[in-house]
């Protein structure tokens, strides 16, 4: 059975800072209690231009790059998104378009901000089972689009940006070890996006009544996150037959700075063990997990061998955790990648399909 390997990861957020002072000028709060109930300083606020599939490709592509993929190696893409650009099609779709993976298979899954750990899973067990070779996981957020910004209960929190990884098959031991996921629907009202869907579609009473924003019990998801991060952490380490101190790094959905200091408390681990990077991003759903990530690589700190746990929750209820030994890009991967010949390549891919799709209308006798 083929291992599932980590072997190439992206991100890109947004140039827009938004700080707490500037957020001070908004609603009634302050840089003080910002940063002492969250740890958050500033986040990235996505420009007009700037849609989840935008920031996805971008982080897709550079984590092809690193892996030594060419696009049209890729078997499936999976896009874990909470601010998914359309119910459909698929923001992951989107994202194949644009990055001319014209061999991918494609789909969102929507598990809130557990949505990368739950994809990557996927994407681990396509690869083990044989199916598949080559998978883009991708988490790709412009929250800001759905937050409300007179909500001082929500809008300190959010942030926009993507962050991808590339799993590939290969027979060397190592790679994605274990995975556990938990979901609690009981508490779906405790973070919600009320409309927009096809229980409570756009009228002018869910427009006026703010029913297209995030809405979130904060102290309920407080309190379930706490509980949930540690338990995780040490139910995925028990499947995979490994200790705490097997672990060199953890890293968590980046929510809160006080969650994540509950988390190591109850698995009586130190801070420095725990990848952070909420203060410049706030938190980012599903992007904030590859985000961190990144960081940690190009720092240094994550390396070849190290073994990494990676936990999470959101909305749903969802959580949990997946446990993965840091690979690096397979010793097969010297073909020379050309990025930046990909996107004009993939535009001009998704241009001669729409020419072909309209003249073929034309033919058939419909209008364009
Ligand atoms: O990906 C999952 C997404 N969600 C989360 O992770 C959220 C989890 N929850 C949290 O992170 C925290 O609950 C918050 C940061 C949202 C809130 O922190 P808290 O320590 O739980 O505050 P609280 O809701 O208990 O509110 C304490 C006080 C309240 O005033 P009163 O009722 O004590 O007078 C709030 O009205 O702080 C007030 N408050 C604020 N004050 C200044 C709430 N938001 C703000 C604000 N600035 N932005």
């Amino acid at each position: 059975m083929p291992y599932a390997h980590i072997t190439g990861w992206g991100m890109a957020v947004p140039e827009k800072v938004l700080t707490n002072a500037d957020l001070e000028k908004m609603v009634e709060t302050s840089d003080a209690w910002i940063r002492e109930r969250t740890g958050i300083r500033e986040r990235r606020i996505a420009g007009p231009d700037e849609y989840p599939s935008v920031l996805g490709a971008r982080a897709a592509l550079k984590a092809l790059e690193v892996a030594r993929l060419h696009p049209k190696d890729v078997d499936l893409i999976i896009c874990a998104t909470s601010s998914p650009e359309h119910l459909f099609p698929a923001t992951a779709c989107l994202i194949q378009d644009a990055i001319g993976a014209s061999k991918a298979g494609a789909f969102d899954l929507l598990a809130a901000c557990s949505g990368f750990i739950y994809a990557v899973h996927m994407a681990a067990q396509a690869i083990r089972s044989g199916a598949i070779q080559n998978a883009l996981v991708i988490g790709a957020e412009t929250l800001s689009r759905i937050t409300n910004w007179k909500d001082r209960n929500t809008c300190i929190l959010f942030g926009d940006g993507a962050g991808a990884f590339v799993l590939q098959a290969s027979d060397r031991p190592g790679g994605v070890l274990a995975a556990v996921m938990h979901s609690d629907g009981s508490g779906g009202n405790l973070l919600i996006l009320p409309a927009g869907g096809s229980r409570l579609p756009a009228s002018i009473e869910t427009v006026t009544n703010g029913h297209h924003y995030i809405h979130m019990d904060g102290r309920e998801v407080f309190r379930f996150a706490t509980r949930v991060l540690a338990q995780s952490t040490l139910e995925v380490l028990e499947k995979a037959g490994l200790r705490l101190e097997d672990v060199r790094w953890i890293i968590p959905h980046q929510a809160n700075y006080r969650i994540i200091e509950a988390a190591a408390r109850a698995l009586k681990l130190p801070m420095e063990r725990f990848i952070i990077n909420l203060d410049r991003y706030g938190n980012t759903s599903t992007a904030s997990i590859p985000i961190a990530t990144c960081e940690a690589v190009e720092k240094g700190l994550l390396k070849a061998g190290d073994k990494v746990v990676f936990n999470g929750f959101g909305a749903g209820l969802t959580w949990g955790a997946l446990v993965a030994e840091w690979s690096g890009p397979l010793p097969s991967a010297t073909r020379p990648i050309h990025m930046e010949r990909y996107r004009p390549l993939a535009r001009l891919r998704s241009w001669l399909r729409r020419s072909i799709r309209r003249l073929e209308g034309l033919i058939w006798g419909r209008k364009a």
